[in-house]
C-alpha cells in the first residue's frame, strides 16, 4: 500500500504507515528511551494490536524495532492492549499489559526482557504464570485494562488497573508482594459516579517545590499526587491534584478542582490515552499523549496512516499547588532553524503581522503580548464554564474588548485557511477570566473533515499585563502551550491552500483595546530521524 506524505507531520512521532493509538510503557533504561504503542501491523483503521516499539537517545530522533508484543498466547491471543512499564530493584524492567484472551476477556499480564544485556530490549518473553489479573467475581469482563506503571510501599508493590461499574468510573487497586500473586484491594483508588469506563488511569507523585520530577513510588512531606482518566464516554481525559494516603491506599483530591468528569485536562483539544513516566536520567517527568485524525476513515485509508503521539512534555506541579504546567523537552530546540525575531511591534484593532522567513508549515514560535489597558474587558456571564463552547460562539474574527489576539497558523495567503490559536480576557466580579481557543472551524476548505474550537480557561491573575504563546507547528497538526504550559490545545488540522510553500504564519489582534507584541521568536523545523 502506498502512503500519502500529505498532511503527514515533519517532527511528531508516528511509524512509517498504518494506524497508531495509546503510547504504552514508556521508560527510560540504561540511557534510552523506549517508547512502544498501540499498532495496526495490517492497516490505517483500528485492529489486529500489538505493540510497536522504537528506541531514542533524545527522545526526538527514533529508531524503529520489531514490535515488542503481538498476540501469542491463550491469554493475549486477540490482542494486546496498552499497559505500563516497570523499573524494578536491580535495574529490571516489566511490562504489564491487558491481553485480550480466547474467550476474550481483559486480563492483566506480565511481560520481561528476553536478555537484558541487549541494549534495546528488542525481545520480551511472557511467563508462565500469567495472566496476573483476571476479570473475577462481579468485574465486566469487556471493562478491565490498562494497568498503571507499578510502586512500592508498605510491603507491598501496587498498581491501577481501569474499570467501570455501572456508570461509576473506577481505578481498581492490586496488591503483591512479591509482582508474581496479585490481590484486589477491596475498595478502589477512587471511583466517580456518571463519568463510564476509565482507561488508561495514570498516577503519579509530583514535587511542590519546583520542576523536578519523582519516581512511581515516592511519598511524604512535600509530595501531591495525581491521578489522571481518559474517559471513553466523552474522549477526553480529566485530572485532580489531591493526597493519595498509602497505609489505607487512599486518594483524596484536593478540591482545587472539580472531581473528574469536570476536573482539569492535561489538553484541552484532541489528546488521548495519555501516560506519563519518570526519566531518571533527567530527574524529570514526562508526558506523552496520542493525537488521533480529524479526517475520515476514509481519508486514513487513502493515506495510509492514522494517528501521532505529541511532542514530549515534562510536566510538574504549578507553585499554586493547583494544577500542572507542561512544556515541550528542551531536546526539541535541537530542530529550530533560521530563528526570526520580532520586537515591540504595536497591534491594533484589526492589525496583523505577518512572520517572514521560515518555512510556517513546520515551525515552533513563541510570542509574548502585552495587555496594557484591562478596563474594556467584557464582563464574564459566569453561566459560561463551558470554554469549548465560548470558542464556538466567538471565533478569531468577533471583536471583543481585549482580545481576540494570538496567532494564525497554517494560513494560507489570503486567509481562506487558517487555524487560530488565540486569547479573550474577560472582567468578573473580582478578578480578569482569560479564555484560550484553538479553533479548526477555518482551518480548511474541506468539508467533511472535523473541525471543533477547542478552549479552554488559563489560570493566570495578569497581574504583569502579559500573556505567552508557545506553538508547535507541524503541517497537520497545531500543538499550544498557554501562559508557559498552564493551558495546553492540540489541534489536528487538513488544509488544502495552507501546506508547505502555501502556509504561512500571522500574529493578529482583533479586539477593540490595542495590544503589544513584546516579542515574537519563530524557527523552522528540522526534521529529526522518525522511525
Ligand atoms: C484507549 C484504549 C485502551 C485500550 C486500547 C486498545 O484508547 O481503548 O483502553 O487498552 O485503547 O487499543
Amino acid at each position: 500500500s502506498k502512503v500519502s506524505q500529505r498532511y503527514r507531520t515533519g517532527y511528531h512521532f508516528q511509524p512509517s504507515k498504518h494506524w497508531i493509538n495509546d503510547p504504552n510503557g514508556p521508560m527510560y533504561y540504561n540511557g534510552i528511551y523506549h517508547l512502544f504503542y498501540q499498532y495496526n501491523p495490517r492497516g490505517a483503521v483500528w485492529g489486529n494490536i500489538v505493540w510497536a516499539h522504537s528506541v531514542s537517545t533524545d527522545l526526538i530522533n527514533w529508531a524503529p524495532l520489531e514490535p515488542a508484543l503481538y498476540p501469542t498466547e491463550p491469554f493475549d491471543i486477540n490482542g494486546c492492549w496498552s499497559g505500563s512499564a516497570t523499573i524494578l530493584p536491580g535495574n529490571k524492567p516489566v511490562i504489564l499489559y491487558t491481553g485480550i484472551d480466547t474467550q476474550n476477556r481483559q486480563v492483566q499480564n506480565i511481560a520481561v526482557p528476553k536478555n537484558l544485556s541487549d541494549p534495546y530490549l528488542r525481545e520480551w518473553t511472557k511467563p508462565g504464570h500469567n495472566p496476573l489479573m483476571v476479570p473475577a467475581g462481579d468485574i465486566n469482563v469487556s471493562s478491565f485494562r490498562d494497568p498503571t506503571t507499578a510502586w512500592w510501599g508498605n510491603g507491598h508493590w501496587k498498581v491501577l488497573v481501569g474499570n467501570k461499574r455501572g456508570r461509576r468510573g473506577m481505578a481498581l487497586l492490586y496488591r503483591s508482594r512479591d509482582f508474581v500473586t496479585w490481590k484486589k484491594s477491596p475498595h478502589p483508588l477512587h471511583s466517580a459516579p456518571g463519568t463510564g469506563m476509565w482507561e488508561c488511569p495514570d498516577f503519579f507523585p509530583v514535587s511542590l517545590a519546583g520542576e523536578e520530577g519523582l519516581d512511581a513510588s515516592r511519598t511524604g512531606v512535600g509530595v501531591k499526587h495525581v491521578l489522571k482518566v481518559s474517559l471513553d464516554s466523552s474522549r477526553f481525559e480529566y485530572y485532580t491534584v489531591g493526597r493519595y494516603f498509602p497505609e489505607k491506599d487512599r486518594y483524596i483530591p484536593d478540591n482545587t478542582s472539580a472531581d473528574n468528569a469536570m476536573g482539569l485536562r492535561f489538553d484541552y483539544g484532541n489528546f488521548y490515552a495519555s501516560k506519563t513516566f519518570f526519566d531518571a536520567g533527567k530527574k524529570r517527568r514526562i508526558l506523552w499523549g496520542w493525537t488521533n485524525e480529524s479526517d475520515t476513515a476514509a481519508d486514513d485509508v487513502a493515506k495510509g496512516w492514522a494517528g501521532i503521539q505529541t511532542i514530549p512534555r515534562k510536566l510538574w506541579l504549578d507553585k499554586s499547588g493547583r494544577q500542572i504546567v507542561q512544556w515541550p523537552i528542551q531536546e526539541l530546540e535541537a530542530l529550530r532553524q533560521n530563528g526570526v525575531h520580532l520586537r515591540k511591534v504595536h497591534l491594533r484593532k484589526g492589525g496583523i503581522v505577518e512572520v517572514k522567513g521560515i518555512t510556517a508549515a513546520q515551525a515552533d514560535v513563541e510570542v509574548t503580548f502585552s495587555l496594557p489597558n484591562l478596563k474594556k474587558a467584557e464582563p464574564f456571564d459566569p453561566s459560561w464554564d463551558d470554554p469549548q463552547q465560548q470558542c464556538s460562539r466567538r471565533g478569531a474574527t468577533v471583536e471583543g474588548g481585549v482580545g481576540p489576539f494570538g496567532l494564525l497558523a497554517l494560513a494560507s495567503r489570503n486567509l481562506d485557511e487558517y487555524t487560530s490559536i488565540f486569547f479573550r480576557v474577560f472582567k468578573a466580579q473580582d478578578k480578569h477570566v482569560v479564555l484560550m481557543c484553538s479553533d479548526q472551524t477555518r482551518s480548511s476548505l474541506r468539508t467533511e473533515v472535523y473541525k471543533p474550537a477547542f478552549g479552554g480557561f488559563v489560570y493566570v491573575d495578569l497581574e504583569d499585563g502579559k500573556l505567552s504563546l508557545r506553538s508547535l507547528i507541524d503541517n497537520s497538526v497545531v500543538e499550544s502551550f498557554g501562559a508557559g504550559g498552564k493551558t495546553c490545545i492540540t489541534s489536528r488540522v487538513y488544509p488544502i491552500l495552507a501546506v508547505a510553500e502555501g502556509a504561512h504564519l500571522y500574529a493578529f489582534n482583533n479586539g477593540s483595546e490595542p495590544v503589544q507584541l513584546v516579542k515574537l521568536k519563530a524557527w523552522s523545523m528540522r526534521r529529526p530521524r522518525m522511525n
